[in-house]
């Protein structure tokens, strides 16, 4: 099945309403106007989402307004609603029109304590709010010099499919190799593709419907080195944080997928 790309930008706790208004325009001016461009015919081209600071919902739900950018959070709670203090649940994020939320990003498992089964509530809080979570898995550099990091994202996805079963379907992974997360050390090519393969067969395995399923890769994903990531058969798209905050290296990735799916 010919998957629509996904480029999503994850900009982390960075922004303000100032430079975010300017990026947001920027990258909006700089996208394809439909029916232009390689790709642009219906069902082809590539998916793109802005994945904010919760306080900037508001403000980047109207800049991407009448464009085709979709909006993204970064965490969810796994509640609905009530005494937690400090969390967002998924119906808040869907209020201001959130399409996409990131579950799981190695920088809260490593910073915020998230465990595999809390990874798998905040998926189904997000799809029992109409929300597609991008779900991250990936293994530390110690794990992968250990010849773990197939058991390590096999296990860390396992929890998200027990979790949400026939919905699985419905959520995009992201496999991020957290060595290469901000670090300028992209995964090659066929490192990334060998991990997708593996998800995918897993995925597969789980599911009559898997091959919607978007698998991105993140982790210094950059103009440089986009169109051979997003080559390989089993890489549906990217997520991207560094470049995502330069209008110009993200539009050149968006460009990349757009060919890569022509
Ligand atoms: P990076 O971050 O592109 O800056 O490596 C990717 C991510 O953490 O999602």
């Amino acid at each position: 099945m010919n998957r629509k790309k996904l480029i999503a930008g994850n900009w982390k706790m960075n922004g303000s309403l100032q430079a975010n208004e300017a990026l947001v325009r920027a990258v909006v001016a700089g996208l394809p106007a439909a029916g232009e461009g390689a790709g642009a015919n219906v069902g082809s081209g590539a998916d793109v989402a802005l994945c904010v600071p919760a306080p900037y919902l508001a403000q980047v739900q109207s800049l991407v307004q009448a464009s085709a950018l979709d909006l993204g959070a970064q965490d969810v709670s796994v509640h609905a609603s009530g005494a937690y203090t400090g969390e967002v649940s998924a119906a808040m994020l869907r209020e201001f029109g959130a399409r996409y939320v990131i579950v799981g990003h190695s920088e809260r498992r490593q910073y915020h304590g998230e465990t595999d089964a809390q990874v798998a509530d905040k998926a189904k809080a997000a799809l029992a709010a109409g929300i597609t979570p991008i779900v991250c898995v990936g293994e530390t550099l110690a794990e992968r010099e250990a010849g773990q990091t197939e058991a390590v994202v096999k296990r860390q996805l396992a929890a998200v499919i027990h979790v949400n079963g026939h919905c699985i379907s419905e959520i995009v992974v992201a496999y991020e190799p957290v060595w290469a997360i901000g670090t300028g050390r992209t995964a090659t090519p066929e490192q990334a593709q060998q991990v997708h393969a593996v998800l995918r067969a897993q995925l597969h395995a789980a599911s009559t419907r898997d091959d919607r399923v978007r698998i991105l890769y993140g982790g210094s994903m950059n103009a440089a080195n986009a169109a051979s990531l997003l080559a390989q058969p089993d890489i549906d798209g990217g997520l991207i944080g560094g470049a995502s905050l330069k209008s110009a290296d993200f539009l050149q990735i968006i460009a990349a997928a757009r060919a890569a799916a022509a």
